[in-house]
């Protein structure tokens, strides 16, 4: 067991401002802190037990007024599995994990129980949109959660809104229902990474919002990460139009990723998907 202060280093890239040592943490906080996205599974299967008790996990998560304005649908079966693998390119391999979670915003379900209470549902609007992408968001982070305090491995898939239509028609989602990311689940063959994470005093702020001297602790941050983790050319954003950076940097890697922008149609999908947005 790692002690508080190298947690934080791992976490972080450097010591921590206070001394550590002394706070009693949980296994599930120390697995919080020291978690890492997996992309690589063993075939092994997550029994039909533990699952029920996964989904129970994501749905202890809270929810807006206790609304529940999301679906968790999962992708087991081969031909499914396969048809979504052919179609999302390199992200292939998270259709291949012993599970596949699709965490659905969904506004559907509550649109027809107002209905059939005799209601005219006057809430198809911005906010309730947000609500049940916040809830579906904290039902994925807690099945995360939990799933990874017992050893399983996780990797969310944003990608699957790269093929949203297609998605949408695999999976016969109707009008009200949109996929905020997969989910890839199974036991890890490999050892999850700890990525560094941005400083604190860049990500939290005490009473007033003060991001005096950002920049010059984004350098300090990409000095960091650039000695354990550069981004290689391969990795790289937009080589094509940016060309190879001789210094594979988190900020320069970032700031091209939100250069280009990204499911530039998004809006429109949604609002023709049964999601106003007003
Ligand atoms: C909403 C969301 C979508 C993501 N989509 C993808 C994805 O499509 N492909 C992928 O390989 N990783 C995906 N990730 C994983 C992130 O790349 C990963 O969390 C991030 O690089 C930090 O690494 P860590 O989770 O190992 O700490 C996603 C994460 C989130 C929260």
């Amino acid at each position: 067991m790692l002690n508080n202060d190298q947690l934080y280093e791992n976490r972080y890239g450097k010591k921590s401002s206070h001394d550590l040592t002394n706070i009693d943490l949980s296994p599930l906080f120390e697995t919080i802190l020291s978690r890492g996205s997996i992309r690589k599974f063993s075939k092994k299967n997550i029994s039909e037990e533990l699952l029920s008790l996964l989904l129970m996990a994501a749905q202890s998560a809270p929810s807006k007024s206790n609304l529940q304005q999301y679906s968790i649908l999962i992708i087991k079966n081969d031909t499914i599995k396969n048809k979504i693998g052919n179609i999302i390119g390199k992200t292939k391999w998270a259709l291949e994990a012993p599970l596949f979670f699709l965490f659905l915003a969904d506004i559907r379900r509550n649109i027809k129980i107002t209905n059939d209470r005799g209601y005219t549902h006057k809430n198809n609007n911005l906010d309730t949109f947000m609500n049940s992408v916040i809830d579906a968001a904290l039902s994925m982070q807690s099945m995360i959660t939990a799933s990874e305090s017992i050893g399983l491995g996780v990797c969310p898939i944003s990608m699957i809104r790269n093929i949203i239509d297609e998605v949408k028609n695999i999976c016969e989602l109707p009008k009200g229902v949109f996929p905020i990311a997969g989910l890839a689940m199974g036991w890890p063959t490999e050892k999850p990474r700890v990525s560094y994470r941005l400083p604190q005093e860049v990500v939290i702020h005490h009473d007033i919002y003060d991001d005096k001297n950002l920049i010059d602790k984004i350098e300090e941050y990409d000095e960091r990460v650039y000695r354990v983790a550069p981004i290689l050319a391969d990795q790289q954003r937009h080589v094509d139009r940016y060309g190879v950076s001789e210094k594979g940097t988190w900020s320069e890697n970032i700031s091209r990723q939100l250069s280009i922008p990204e499911r530039a149609n998004f809006k429109d999908w949604l609002k023709a998907n049964g999601f106003n947005l007003e």
